[in-house]
């Protein structure tokens, strides 16, 4: 399917490993010019070499942390015209609730709630104006169906989901939409130095646990970043334009609810 988003410019947060990564490829891939990002300039450089050489693309690397305002000034800076904002960061550590101290919950806040509103707001003007944006933040299937230990990661990200709603409806007459798309497991970094993480809690082997996980699964495998960026880049394309508002689970069946 042409994806009818062929010369668009496209922002990717935290793209330069995982999901953010599937996505910038993806768009890549549909002929948008992307910027990429991430805190680590080297990895970055380099993945920025891999998606130009994969699909001939423009691809710009700004290397900067999301979660601060001198990291989303240089994003826009970088694409003050984006068409299309992919929200995405790190997640705050597995933790018990009881010991996230009042630092660690605001900047819990500032990465998966702030960061992507600030964004939105600097660049849903010009989408209006050009009569065209596509916005899709990545929060997680923690957001339906909690997971102990990543609780302020699921409630910063339901304080954006709630955020947003809104939103989607003010600005929706002008083309421009927001969703969110809401990740099960997926063998990423991420997931696995999760794994790694209760493998030295419980002195569990590491092979063991991630096999059970993905045996829980009713697809009984992880999803791959590539599966995410086919997502975000329909939700993005031209076609999707009556899409708005909507939370979208790509979890091989995990939510065990009916819709
Ligand atoms: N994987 C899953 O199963 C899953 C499920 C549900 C939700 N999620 C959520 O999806 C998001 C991405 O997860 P992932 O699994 O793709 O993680 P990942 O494989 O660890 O990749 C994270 C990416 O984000 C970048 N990044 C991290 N912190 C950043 C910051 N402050 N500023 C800019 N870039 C930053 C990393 O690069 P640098 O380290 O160089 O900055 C890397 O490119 C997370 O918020 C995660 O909680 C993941």
């Amino acid at each position: 399917m042409d994806l009818g988003i062929k010369g668009r410019k496209a922002i990717v947060c935290a793209s330069s490993k995982g999901l953010g990564r599937g996505c910038a490829t993806a768009l890549a891939e549909a002929g948008c010019e992307v910027v990429i990002n991430g805190r680590d300039a080297g990895v970055l450089e380099t993945v920025a070499d891999e998606i130009r050489r994969a699909t001939g693309a423009k691809i710009v690397a700004v290397a900067a942390d999301v979660g601060t305002e001198a990291g989303r000034a240089a994003l826009v800076a970088a694409c003050p015209d984006a068409d299309i904002l992919v929200n995405n960061n790190g997640g705050p550590p597995w933790r018990n609730f009881r010991d996230i101290d009042h630092a660690a919950l605001l900047e819990g806040v500032e990465a998966n709630m702030i960061a992507p509103i600030s964004l939105i707001q600097a660049l849903i003007d010009g989408m209006i104006e050009r009569k065209f944006g596509r916005i899709v933040n990545i929060t997680s299937g923690s957001v339906k169906a909690p997971l102990s230990g990543l609780d302020l990661s699921s409630g910063a990200r339901a304080g954006l989901t709630g955020f947003v709603a809104g939103v989607a409806r003010e600005v929706a007459a002008a083309n421009v939409t927001i969703n969110q798309i809401l990740p099960g497991a997926f063998d990423t970094d991420r997931l696995r130095k999760g794994s790694q993480g209760a493998a030295a809690r419980t002195g569990k082997d590491f092979d063991e646990i991630w096999a059970t996980r993905a045996a829980d699964i009713p697809a009984k495998r992880y999803g791959t970043p590539g599966e995410v960026g086919a997502l975000c880049a329909f939700l993005a394309s031209a076609q999707a334009g009556y899409i708005t508002g909507q939370n979208i689970l790509i979890d091989g069946g995990a939510f065990p609810g009916a819709f």
